[in-house]
């Protein structure tokens, strides 16, 4: 994990007008600060990587990296995944669309990159990517820490992204390598062994 000396973060209060300092003081704040304070507390919640894939118009495969997701319930399994509306792939989204999530290993990293339209390769096709195709037509990333797959059951606006829920149907882990790939602060990173 990163050294902290010297990062200085961001120092942003947001609200209507009326922010707590540090001795608890009320201080006056500006507005228009809140999507920078929503941006910055994305980069300060560590969390895991998958890619979730889904089918396009044609039946070819869709891959995307996210952050965003969270197991919301255990009986019955649901999952949630955030998509921006301003990107192209929440449209396959629909009511019953099937959907899988496969979580990261470290040494997955590449896939986080090229699923996220930053690598060398920057498309959405699975050409080169390690994948076997599931019952339901899905890719399912080979070495993935653990995938799922799921039937859209909601379709939630949500600001500038779209929050899906899934009703998990089938899904498995591989054998825990304890070296997931985690996001913080807009790097890749891993987790220190205690
Ligand atoms: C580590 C990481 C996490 C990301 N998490 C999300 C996420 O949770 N939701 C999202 O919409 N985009 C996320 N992105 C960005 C998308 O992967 C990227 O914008 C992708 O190209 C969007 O594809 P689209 O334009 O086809 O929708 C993430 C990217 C990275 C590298």
């Amino acid at each position: 994990m990163g050294d902290r000396a010297g990062k200085a973060g961001p120092n942003i209060r947001g609200g209507g007008g009326i922010g707590h300092g540090p001795s608890g003081q009320t201080t006056p704040t500006r507005t228009g600060t809140l999507p920078l304070l929503a941006t910055a507390l994305r980069r300060r919640w560590v969390s895991g990587v998958a890619i979730v894939t889904v089918l396009d118009a044609e039946g070819g495969f869709r891959g995307v990296s996210v952050s965003s997701v969270v197991i919301v319930s255990i009986e019955p399994p649901i999952v949630a995944v955030a998509l921006s509306a301003d990107g192209s792939v929440h449209r396959r989204f629909e009511l019953g669309t099937a959907f899988t999530v496969n979580v990261l290993d470290r040494s997955q990293t590449f896939l986080a990159e090229r699923f996220a339209g930053r690598a060398p390769v920057p498309d959405a096709t699975f050409t080169g990517v390690p994948h076997r195709v599931h019952a339901t037509g899905l890719p399912v990333i080979e070495d993935a820490l653990g995938w799922c797959v799921a039937a859209v059951t909601r379709v939630i606006p949500a600001g500038d992204h779209v929050l899906i829920l899934g009703a998990i149907g089938d899904g498995a882990m591989t054998d825990d390598t304890d070296d997931p790939l985690v996001t913080y602060e807009g790097r890749f990173r891993s987790l220190e062994a205690e």
